[in-house]
């Protein structure tokens, strides 16, 4: 059942868009730590003097402490809540960033990394946890994508900080600077009110009440508590309760997205943009660092857009529009890489397929799994849930980026962006017959939802 929003309910408080936004910073971070080896490693490599193995362990170090994290924080979201568990984890940061800044050697290094991806791992649920639990329903879509579009703006710093540094061959000072959004995130999370639906899990109503007052900007609240405390009471908690057979679907639903999100290539492209405009035949350093830029910035804007209609045309038709530009744009740069050779037009088509896909992936699979990871779990073990979701989904990273040159050695270039194409196809299909459609329904009717026994499509009907 749609929600009829009172009109004080529609008139949203700003105290909930700071919220988002500190909240976001987690986003940042995640952003900007997983961007920043890219500039940072070629001048570790020559200062260590690397063999590509321990190089290739510099690099993904991050994704093996982010699978850790985000593995084992899932219940201690729960235990101890989103708000506390986001300000160990800036601390987490902070201290990786002095860590990995002033490593003395290459194991410290690593060390260093696989601590700020534990954070990351962390970070990367928390924060879309936090910020759904708190945010009115009629905007909740757009305040949770905020931290996607974090995460794209960290990626774009990062680029930025990199290429100002990258003149000393500072490589230091591009990992340190990583603690200013991280002390921030930290302060801003010490002042901020815990999650009010967290608060009611742990029986503190009153506190419950005294924060939704607060960012609902009205006193008119008993509402929302009777929904959040009716649910309570049919759920029992702990990790069994995970495994029952009405969560099997979200469960699977959340899972399978996570592995869309990552198997159908964005992190090629977002790690190996450079190297890709090389296949398409512009060779020069100045073109490469031009079309990392490109893509960043076509992620941070077009993830606007995503924000922008999320919470009016919905979940589903994002997904569907933007899997079926992944399609295409992937099958164009196949074409395109099937050629002997690129004709000056075919480069750029090749570059525009790089740009449309980017931005498919920005309106769709971007945003959207982390908010319907955010969305469609029952609240007792809602971070426990994310968690697994999240873990599998950084598991998928890894294997991607560890495949991705092999597997252009064994199907060529033009394979490799069909295969992926493909599987955007198969993506498409899942997310049309799996994915409820969540826009305007609370987090509550949600979860009813799945005590009913209906497929998810039916979700709202
Ligand atoms: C994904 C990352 C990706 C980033 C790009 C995130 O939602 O989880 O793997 O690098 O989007 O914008």
């Amino acid at each position: 059942m749609e929600q009829n929003l009172s009109p004080t309910a529609e008139k949203t408080n700003v105290f909930v868009y700071l919220i988002a936004g500190v909240a976001a910073l987690a986003g940042l971070l995640f952003g900007y730590d997983t961007g920043v080896i890219s500039g940072a490693v070629l001048f570790i490599k020559d200062q260590f003097a690397l063999s590509s193995t321990v190089e290739e362990m510099v690099v993904s170090a991050v994704l093996v402490g982010a699978v850790i994290g985000a593995a084992s924080s899932g219940q201690l979201s729960d235990r101890f809540g989103r708000r506390r568990v986001l300000i160990v984890t800036a601390i987490i940061f902070a201290l990786g960033s002095i860590g990995t800044a002033m490593a003395p050697t290459v194991a410290v290094l690593i060390a260093g990394r696989i601590v700020i991806g534990l954070a990351i791992g962390v970070a990367s649920f928390t924060a879309p946890l936090y910020i759904s639990e708190i945010s009115p329903v009629h905007i909740r879509g757009a305040l949770v994508s905020l931290n996607q579009l974090a995460i794209t703006c960290g990626i774009v710093l990062s680029y930025v900080v990199d290429y100002s540094f990258a003149g000393h061959k500072d490589w230091r000072w591009m990992f340190a600077l990583g603690i200013v959004p991280a002390l921030i995130l930290l302060i801003g999370m010490i002042v901020l009110p815990s999650s009010p639906r967290w608060l009611m899990t742990q029986n503190l109503t009153e506190k419950a009440r005294k924060v939704l007052k607060k960012v609902r900007g009205t006193t008119d609240v008993q509402h929302e508590i009777d929904e959040i405390s009716e649910t309570l009471g049919e759920e029992t908690g702990g990790w069994k309760e995970l495994f029952q057979p009405w969560l099997k679907m979200p469960l699977f639903i959340g899972l399978v997205l996570g592995l869309f999100q990552q198997i159908t290539g964005i992190n090629v492209v977002i790690y190996y943009a450079p190297t890709i405009f090389q296949f398409a035949g512009f060779s020069s350093a100045g073109v490469a660092i031009l079309a990392t830029a490109g893509v960043g910035i076509v992620n941070v804007l077009m993830t606007i857009v995503a924000i922008r209609f999320v919470d009016r045309i919905g979940r589903r038709p994002l997904l569907a529009i933007g899997l079926i530009g992944m399609t295409i744009s992937l099958g164009v740069l196949g074409f395109a890489f099937s050629l002997p050779t690129l004709s000056e037009e075919l480069k750029w088509i090749a570059v525009g397929s790089l740009m449309l896909y980017v931005a498919s992936f920005a309106i769709s699979l971007g945003p959207i799994f982390w908010l319907i990871i955010a969305e469609i779990y029952p609240l007792k073990i809602r971070g426990r849930a994310m968690s697994l979701a999240t873990m599998f989904s950084w598991i998928c990273n890894l294997a991607v980026a560890m495949t991705f040159l092999t597997l252009i050695e064994k199907v060529g270039r033009a394979g490799t962006f069909w295969v992926y194409g493909g599987i955007c196809i198969v993506g498409w299909f899942f997310c049309y017959f799996f994915v409820p459609e969540t826009k305007g329904h609370s987090l509550e009717e949600i979860e009813e939802h799945w005590h009913s026994g209906k497929s998810p499509r039916e979700l709202g009907r």
